[in-house]
């Protein structure tokens, strides 16, 4: 099979770890005979630099072209960089936030799982971390906080910040059935998280979620505040499946999700619309302090490229290759520097992002 892949590399160490994934594919490639073709495009503050705008037509067509979008990360350290400096439509995050709107990727599918070999590096009580957990956090990706309308203006003499919070019935529709599709696959129980006691547009979250949950009726539902998933995510994180909810608050919960999971390094993501189409990219950031030092964890980098032959094209056993890897290079006990936790230097071996590309890549097995 041919697979067309547009790769934005993006910032700080997103260009290191798309690198790594990319090795990875191309083992994927060479073993189950198929071909890979990748084609970078900027994105984010590289693109910034090179034309003055986070996102061009050109890479929106790129991507579009392409059967599936691999990215890495984007973005700089918001305190120091130039790019902050310029007008919040003009930064990095601006342009991930267009390339979603433009490619119509609503679902966020963030898989957190424990993997049994990182329990020590689990910084929750030790009956939580031995209880393991695997949630999928279906997050709402094209609406809500992050898309209304914002401005700053002075009102009565003092500057005043407006963000809108609009969802539509449709909005809301859509995610829901990906939710308890998803579900359905998984351990059929849906966990809807709200903020339902004060917002309206999380009224009518409930209200919708609880219409589309009469079509489903193998699948449990129940409603939860962020408030408390917040909290209870820390307590007992076994008690989730599919955790479903809206745009900002999804961006909270699964960073928290990401780091009960040992690190934050660990936890890849798609982002799809309705076709078979995705955007897959790592949960965190550009991390840029750590940029170009190769240590960075590319785990969540290659994980994501492998919902990419799971999800856009239904190369299951590929995607369990290297699912498997990943398993296998935690066992024998090698951990890039986020994955260290409070370990001794001596009980793991430490090694740094294109090493730990090239270990996935010797365990890349046919099944
Ligand atoms: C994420 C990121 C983005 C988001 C930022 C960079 C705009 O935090 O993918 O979670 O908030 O969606
Ligand atoms: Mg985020």
């Amino acid at each position: 099979m041919k697979l067309n892949i547009t790769c934005i590399p993006g910032d700080g160490i997103g260009p290191e770890i798309v690198a790594e994934a990319k090795k990875v594919l191309n083992k994927v490639a060479e073993v189950y005979g198929h071909e890979m073709i990748f084609k970078d495009v900027l994105m984010g503050g590289c693109s910034i630099d090179a034309y003055g705008v986070p996102l061009t037509q050109e890479t929106i067509d790129a991507a579009k072209a392409a059967d599936a979008v691999l990215m890495g990360s984007i973005g700089g350290n918001t305190s120091t960089s130039p790019w902050y400096k310029l007008e919040p439509s003009k930064r990095p995050e601006a342009g991930l936030l267009g390339i979603r709107k433009a490619l119509g990727l609503f679902a966020n599918l963030r898989p957190a799982y424990l993997y049994p070999q990182l329990k020590e590096a689990c910084p929750l009580k030790e009956e939580a971390a031995a209880r393991g957990f695997d949630m999928m956090i279906m997050r709402e990706l094209t609406g809500g906080l992050y898309f209304g309308e914002r401005y700053t203006k002075e009102v009565n003499g003092e500057l005043t910040a407006t963000d809108t919070l609009v969802y539509k019935e449709s909005e809301i529709r859509r995610i829901a059935i990906k939710a308890f599709e998803v579900a359905r696959k998984r351990r059929k129980s849906v966990i809807s998280v709200d903020k339902a006691n004060v917002l309206d547009s999380s009224r009518l979250w409930r209200k919708v979620v609880e219409e589309v949950a009469k079509d489903y009726p193998d699948v449990k539902l129940e409603h939860m505040l962020v408030d408390n998933c917040a909290m209870q995510l820390v307590r007992d994180p076994a008690q989730f499946d599919v955790v479903l909810t809206e745009n900002m608050f999804g961006d909270i919960l699964s960073d928290e999700a990401s780091m009960i999971t040992g690190s934050i390094g660990m936890l890849p993501s798609a982002s799809l619309n309705d076709s078979s189409f995705g955007l897959y990219e790592p949960s965190h950031g550009s991390a840029p302090d750590i940029a170009g030092k190769n240590i960075a964890n590319p785990i969540a980098t290659v994980l994501s490229a492998a919902m990419m032959l799971r999800y856009t094209f239904n190369l299951d056993k590929e995607a369990d290759s290297i699912e498997n890897a990943v398993r296998k290079v935690l066992e024998e006990g090698y951990r890039t520097t986020d994955l260290m936790g409070n370990a001794k230097e001596s009980e793991f071996k430490k090694v740094g992002c294109s090493e730990m590309g090239d270990l996935l890549v010797e365990r890349i097995l046919s099944l």
